[in-house]
């Protein structure tokens, strides 16, 4: 291999250092800057977590007012936008709505020079983590035939989200504080996880000096895939699949045969092998949004029985497969109202804070353009034949 390794998958190699998000996948340990994920989930909010992921420090009060009003100040998009949006078919994938419309941003925001300045680039972090709402409610808006709504500036980061994506004209439209809260506890946990694939797209395209705004729609791409976020919609849409808690043993042979193609959804992760601690916050909100919401759903049995029979499993056991942050996510996304196609969605939102951490970070350290080398074994050297010789 001359002076490099064989690594695909990335599985043993570090391609930067960081000091924002620190994860023991042996133990379960996630920390934010230093701060158990726990302590965030249960104090927090995601605002000040963005906060502190972007500074490093958790706010003083006038900082964090500061910050608010910064996010606030930026929540409008161009009303070009709106009309890029309505370009689409009705049916399209919000992800795939989300990629073109964000990348467009770099359209409206492209002064190169602006990206030398730290100021200019803070500022290029707020604007992602204060326009990926308004971009993702008027995507789920252009589907369902609704008119744009415009954002509230006098509500919360999540109040205005709930309100931009479900505000009806000529219904008054009510913001739950218990949905307010989860969608705010899942922000958080979502809202940075160190060098995962949509990450490390982030930093890879970053590294070319590429615009910001390019560099987050193409994180926005690789969260995408069913492997990455996309397991939040996969695994709403295997419960729906599995049925009937009667059917959870048979799902349950399937994934672990080697000739089917079929996985648990929601179980796994590359790093974490012993439990992934966001999913343990996930689990018991899950059943508190449940609860508190008055929400009755049969998934959340079918959910509970498919992890009971999982963990009892020697092949998920010898595996050290677990339940991940999407296994309950999407039960909480679906009664606050959300349709399945948007739940990777929320995962970008609340990611963007993370993408743009990552991309402030790299920024601000000397870094060499991320070029992987590979093995090769197609043809040796051979000589080229005439079209009429072949
Ligand atoms: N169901 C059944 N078998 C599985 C599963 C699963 N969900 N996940 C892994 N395995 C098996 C896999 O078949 C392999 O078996 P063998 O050693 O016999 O070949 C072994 O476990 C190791 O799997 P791997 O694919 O080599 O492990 P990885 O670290 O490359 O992949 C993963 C991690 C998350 C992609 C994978 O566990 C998976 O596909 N899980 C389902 C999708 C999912 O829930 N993704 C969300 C990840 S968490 C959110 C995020 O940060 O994106």
């Amino acid at each position: 291999l001359g002076y490099f390794t064989y690594d695909p998958g990335f599985t043993a190699t570090a391609a930067c250092t960081s000091e924002i998000t620190f994860i023991d996948g042996g133990q379960g340990i996630l920390r934010y800057r230093g701060y158990p994920i726990e302590q965030l989930a249960e104090k927090s909010s995601f605002l000040e977590v963005a906060y502190l992921l972007l500074q490093g420090e958790l706010p003083s009060a006038e900082e964090y007012s500061d910050f608010e009003r910064d996010i606030t100040y930026h929540t409008m998009v161009n009303e070009q936008l709106n009309t890029f949006i309505s370009g689409f078919h009705y049916d399209a994938h919000p992800m795939a709505m989300m990629a073109g419309v964000v990348g467009s941003l770099a359209a409206f925001y492209h002064d190169r020079l602006d990206m030398e300045d730290s100021a200019h680039r803070m500022l290029a972090a707020k604007r992602m983590i204060a326009k990926m709402p308004t971009i993702a409610a008027a995507c789920y808006r252009h589907h369902m035939g609704w008119p744009t709504a415009y954002p509230q500036n006098n509500l919360s980061y999540c109040e205005r989200f709930l309100h931009m994506m479900f505000s009806v004209p000529a219904e008054e439209y009510k913001v739950s504080p218990s949905a307010v809260r989860a969608l705010d506890l899942l922000f958080i946990l979502h809202a940075d996880h160190e060098q995962n694939a949509s990450t490390s797209t982030v930093r890879l395209v970053g590294s070319t000096g590429a615009n910001p705004y390019a560099c987050v729609a193409a994180g926005i791409s690789a969260l995408w895939g069913p492997a990455h976020g996309g397991a939040n919609e996969a695994v709403l849409n295997m419960l729906h699949e599995i049925g009937d808690v009667k059917n959870v043993p048979q799902f349950i042979e399937r994934a672990k045969d080697r000739n089917d193609p079929f996985r648990l959804m929601g179980f796994g992760h590359r790093v974490y092998k012993n439990y992934d601690p966001r999913a343990s916050i996930i689990r018991k909100a899950c059943h508190e949004v449940l609860q508190e919401l008055g929400v009755d759903d049969p998934l959340m049995d079918l959910a509970m029985e498919l992890e009971r029979i999982a963990l009892e499993d020697d092949y998920f056991v010898e595996k050290k497969l677990y339940p991940n942050v999407d296994f309950y996510s999407g039960i909480i996304y679906k009664a606050l109202g959300f349709p399945v196609s948007m739940f990777t969605v929320m995962f970008a939102i609340a990611r963007t804070v993370g993408w743009v951490a990552q991309w402030l970070e790299q920024s601000e350290t000397p870094t060499k353009i991320g070029r992987p080398r590979q093995v090769y074994n197609g043809p040796v050297a051979r000589d080229y034949v005439a079209l009429d010789k072949r």
